[in-house]
């Protein structure tokens, strides 16, 4: 069946070609392209030697998919399908002494602390943690931000209650501002039905790009909501962000935190610190008798932390207060930052500073 939108949007490429004069529509190098909302988004398939080669291409297919009727905006991501077809074939008579290519300059420069908020598996409140610590954090007086790279859920929006899109400053991205924080969804550039079929470098290459075609401006945290789960994706994205550290969220339950310790394990594996874990839902508080219950078991996080030699943040009850300011995107760090939870989350993350705070106090915060 014909896809009248995918039908326009490829007309509007068809003259485009890539640097070896293969048509670009038909090429097999267009991972993703579709219409949202008014804003067209196109991955194209590169590799990162190649990917200087297409600058003008994606200027063109941006100049291209801007001016069509109903589009006011368009974003070309180039991404890299294997970190093995990043590397450009050796050169043969290329002499050892070539000078190296300049590094590039960081993207993230001005951002002090980039740091992931994980789980081994879904659903067990990574987001929520997420939106609430950066809450916390920005409760101190730090400049925080926080970049929702759960490309197969993102959920920042809703739990921000931010609508509409991004506005582009040139070919920079104007993060969304929330209470205070500057907030950017992988969401609002990929369509998560695309980015299903993604593999790890892909969504890696993708987040890379989105985060240096960001304005964050000067941040002291980043806090970066990581898809799920602990398969390449993760991985790579853990591998090639300059991470500080990481946060562990989990449930009690053993299974969860069997989930919990191979994301400890991942991030090991590649020098990634773990600054803590967060128990969610650790016991429920009762609305009809405020009696607590602990209905996946208690403290299993607690002793795991212990077990692993890594800090234990905090324990967060279930509580229909949290999950419905959420649901109402008035995150409940700012809703009631005096009542219990919010107290709570603002106290897990000066624990989550303290681990952090050598380089932090050695700069000072950027208040202004
Ligand atoms: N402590 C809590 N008390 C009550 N509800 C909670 C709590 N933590 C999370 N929730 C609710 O549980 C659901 C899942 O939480 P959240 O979206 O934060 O999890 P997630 O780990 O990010 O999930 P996903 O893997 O789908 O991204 C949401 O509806 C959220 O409001
Ligand atoms: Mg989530």
């Amino acid at each position: 069946m014909n896809d009248p939108d995918k039908d326009m949007l490829e007309a509007a490429l068809a003259d485009l070609s890539l640097p070896d004069g293969t048509p670009l529509v038909g090429s097999g190098r267009i991972a993703g392209l579709g219409l949202s909302g008014n804003r067209v988004n196109l991955s194209i398939l590169t590799t990162p030697a190649e990917a200087p080669t297409l600058a003008t291409l994606r200027d063109a297919a941006e100049a291209r998919l801007r001016t069509l009727p109903g589009v006011s905006n368009a974003f070309v991501v180039l991404t890299a399908e294997t970190p093995a077809a990043a590397k450009a074939p050796p050169q043969l008579g290329t002499p050892k002494s070539a000078p190296k290519p300049a590094p590039k300059a960081d993207p993230l420069a001005a951002i002090r602390h980039v740091v992931a908020v994980a789980s081994g598996k879904g659903g067990v409140g990574k987001s929520t943690t997420t939106v609430n610590l950066a809450l916390g954090l920005a409760a101190q007086g730090l400049k925080v931000g926080v970049l929702d790279a759960d490309i197969y859920g993102p959920s920042l929006p809703t739990l921000l209650g931010l609508h509409g899109k991004p506005q582009a400053n040139g070919r920079k991205l104007v993060p969304m501002q929330a209470y205070g924080l500057r907030a950017m969804s992988m969401g609002f550039l990929v369509d998560p039905e695309t980015a299903m079929v993604w593999r790890g470098p892909m969504i890696m290459s993708a987040i890379t790009q989105m985060m240096a075609d960001v304005d964050w401006g000067a941040l002291d945290v980043l806090l970066v909501d990581m898809p799920p789960g602990t398969g390449d994706a993760q991985l790579a994205l853990a591998q090639g962000t300059r991470l500080s550290g990481a946060v562990i969220v989990s449930t009690p339950q053993d299974l969860s935190l069997i989930d919990a310790r191979r994301g400890i394990t991942m991030f090991r594996k590649v020098d990634v610190p773990i600054l803590g874990i967060v128990e969610n839902m650790a016991h429920f508080i009762c609305p009809d008798c405020g009696g607590s219950h602990a209905i996946f078991g208690q403290g299993g996080a607690q002793a795991e932390a212990d077990r692993l030699g890594v800090p234990f943040l905090g324990a967060v009850p279930l509580t229909m207060d949290l999950r419905a300011a959420s649901d109402a995107g008035q995150p409940i760090t700012a809703r009631d930052p005096d009542g219990p939870l919010g107290r709570l989350y603002q106290n897990m993350a000066r624990s989550l500073l303290a681990g952090l705070t050598p380089n932090l106090r050695a700069n000072g915060p950027t208040l202004t």
